[in-house]
């Protein structure tokens, strides 16, 4: 044997032998097993996250990474409002979303489309003719379905899910008086639906709000939602924008509301997510877009980052929301955080510009913070009590 062995090793297997050496000398040392948090979380809910032209287009392409690794789901932060794709009536600029669409198909990714019909974000020439007079509803609800004919039935197939309306809901449970409400009337959100269904038959079809745990808003939605179904119109699920904070909403009011979403018959996604670490300005905490305030030095406590008692207050505040989201998973279908690290998000310049926020899951440095980890811990601990 030792002689076979010594035979083997004889001149003529010399160079392979050699070449075997320098292969694994070279190899890089096995790569530390980093976790991955669309895995962690594959068997109970979709984890997405907003992605912006910069990132799409390989300009930012470390962010980029971290979206291909971690993410199962995407959502347009921009790209797919009314404003960048129809900024005249009748131009449609798709360079940006087609990108978007590529990308996550190329990664096997569940693509949300976001949003069609939204009070802001949209051109004011929409509402108004050319003398600048606003227009009939006829003319409105036409510009309407054509703007989603033409954008839905671009996508049709490869855009899984659709935030047909957003924001129509006030605090108070009422509709939101915007130019869509004052020209149409009501039943503007259900033909929304409508002819977003007619585009594209097999799209899941959402409406999509902030402040959605809030009783007298989650009973407004709920009231209009279950009329649309009752008219035979079909929405498939309801987005509760994540945008919360340390101490709102209520974790409580959040699990009723899921229940209460999911009691019409639909599926609930939280969309938006992120955890304002930040004092908020005002009493009425929300996330409304025009709200804006002047920058005050005490607004804006920690420029140089975040002390330890307040990543550990901002761990804790995640795992009770991601407990309850687990605990539903049947009813929850996606988690969707809004973008991709600290440095990008919006709560660094709303309602208040120029301050530093930390409410996601990656830092600035593109490191994942103590709260991933926990995350990825959570699930774990739940796989297991499952088996
Ligand atoms: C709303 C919209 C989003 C985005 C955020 C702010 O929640 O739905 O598209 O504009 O505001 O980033």
């Amino acid at each position: 044997m030792r002689r076979e062995t010594i035979k083997s090793f004889s001149h003529k297997n010399l160079p392979v032998v050699l070449m075997v050496l320098l292969f694994f000398s070279c190899a890089p040392a096995p790569m530390e097993e980093k976790p991955i948090l669309k895995d962690a979380y594959a068997d109970f809910f979709h984890i997405g996250t907003a992605v912006n032209h910069h990132q799409i287009a390989g300009h930012d392409e470390p962010c980029l990474n971290i979206v291909t690794k971690h993410f199962s789901s995407i959502t347009a932060e921009n790209v797919m409002k009314w404003e960048f794709l129809q900024p005249r009536m009748g131009e449609y600029d798709f360079k940006h979303a087609d990108a978007y669409v590529e990308y996550g198909e190329q990664n096997g990714m569940f693509i949300i489309g976001h949003a069609l019909v939204w009070h802001s974000q949209v051109p004011r020439g929409v509402f108004n003719d050319e003398q600048g007079n606003q227009v009939s509803r006829e003319v409105l609800l036409e510009r309407m379905r054509d703007h989603i004919y033409t954008v839905v039935g671009r996508y049709k197939g490869r855009v899984h899910g659709w935030d047909v309306v957003n924001e129509a809901i006030n605090e108070d449970g009422t509709l939101r008086q915007s130019k869509w409400m004052e020209i149409i009337g009501e039943d503007y959100i259900q033909k929304a639906f409508e002819y977003t269904h007619e585009a594209d038959p097999d799209a899941e079809l959402y409406y999509n709000d902030y402040n959605l745990a809030v009783p007298a808003k989650r009973d407004g939605v709920i009231r209009e939602i279950s009329k649309i179904l009752e008219n035979g119109v079909p929405v498939h699920g309801i987005g509760m924008q994540g945008h919360i904070h340390l101490h709102f909403p209520d974790f409580q009011e959040f699990e009723d509301a899921i229940k209460a979403y999911a009691d019409l018959g639909v599926n609930v996604m939280v969309t938006e997510l992120d955890l304002n670490m930040l004092p908020f300005p005002t009493e009425r905490i929300g996330a409304d877009v025009a709200l804006t305030f002047e920058q005050r030095q005490e607004l804006n406590p920690y420029p140089n980052g975040m002390p330890d008692s307040l990543q550990n207050l901002q761990v804790e505040r995640y795992i009770d929301l991601f407990e309850i989201l687990l605990r539903y998973s049947d009813k929850v279908m996606r988690v969707t955080f809004w973008g991709v690290h600290d440095g990008l998000s919006w709560l660094n310049n709303w309602p208040i510009r120029g301050r530093t926020n930390y409410p996601l899951l990656f830092d600035r440095e593109l490191q994942p913070k103590p709260v991933f980890f926990a995350l990825i811990d959570l699930a774990e601990e739940k796989k297991a009590n499952y088996k």
